[in-house]
């Protein structure tokens, strides 16, 4: 289906220079990856993302939760990345701009399509790490074929479990994660939100911050959020359907 680029848009993106993308679970819903705030269905229906996603989620019931994170590795592992995705990494080609992605997500889409990541401000679901000593952990993850509701984490060489990469509730942001997305988006001249509720915080906030500098920020999304009050311009449209649109548009 054809999708209409608004005409403010269209013009916004010929002309900037330097584009900053900010990216949430929308971005990858037409991958097959459920969003953070659609109603689950399956196993993990009956448990809430908001506290398997936690420091006291983990240390209450690490198997439980390692179950939700292996799970997910699969779904990831599983997916491929979508249009919208392929389209950031075609428009970071072109010559004549500079195009930062800042994502939530902490799948590895935006790098299968072929995009450098800036900032993971959520950290990576596929960094693993030493809960304890913080060591790399290289090893495969084995994913259940069937979910389980409680799978033993890997045991780092000190005999610690081995967690997620991700940042949980109650956590602080990866160091510099944050303050690089914040400076992409005070030098862009145009920064597209695509795919986020903008509900939780600090993320939520560089819309703000960008447009407190003079920079013109575009909402990309199917719904009304809790940012479409706080941008310039509203695009309502799919992540798979409108970025492809656009960066067709803008042409060779
Ligand atoms: P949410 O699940 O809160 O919001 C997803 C947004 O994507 C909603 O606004 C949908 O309308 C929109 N959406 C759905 N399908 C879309 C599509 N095809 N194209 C574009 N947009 C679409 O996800 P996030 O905003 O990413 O944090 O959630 C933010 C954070 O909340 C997550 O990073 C996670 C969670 O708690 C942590 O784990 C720290």
């Amino acid at each position: 289906m054809e999708c209409l680029i608004p005409p403010t848009v269209l013009e916004l993106a010929r002309r900037a220079r330097a584009v900053t993308v900010l990216t949430g679970a929308g971005m990858s819903a037409e991958s097959g990856i459920p969003t953070f705030r659609d109603p689950a269905t399956g196993l993990w229906s009956r448990f809430d993302p908001m506290s398997l996603a936690s420091q006291d989620g983990w240390e209450a019931d690490p198997e439980l939760v390692w179950a939700w994170y292996a799970w997910r590795v699969g779904r990831v592992r599983s997916v491929e990345p979508n249009a919208g995705h392929h389209a950031l990494a075609r428009w970071a080609q072109r010559d004549d701009v500079r195009l930062h992605i800042a994502t939530q997500n902490i799948d590895d889409l935006h790098e299968r399509a072929g995009s450098e990541v800036l900032a993971h401000v959520h950290g990576s679901l596929l960094a693993f790490r030493c809960s304890v000593c913080q060591e790399p952990y290289q090893a495969p993850i084995e994913v259940p074929a069937e979910p389980v509701e409680r799978l033993e984490p890997p045991v780092c060489d000190c005999g610690q479990y081995v967690r997620p990469g991700v940042v949980w509730f109650g956590e602080m942001l990866p160091q510099g994660a944050f303050d690089a997305a914040l400076d992409a988006c005070l030098e862009a001249d145009l920064v597209l939100v695509v795919g986020t509720s903008g509900i939780v915080y600090p993320f939520a906030s560089l819309p703000d911050i960008a447009r407190g500098h003079g920079v013109p920020v575009v909402e990309i999304n199917p719904e009304e959020t809790n940012l479409s009050d706080h941008v310039d311009h509203i695009w309502r449209a799919s992540a798979a359907a409108a970025l492809p649109a656009l960066v067709e548009a803008l042409g060779n």
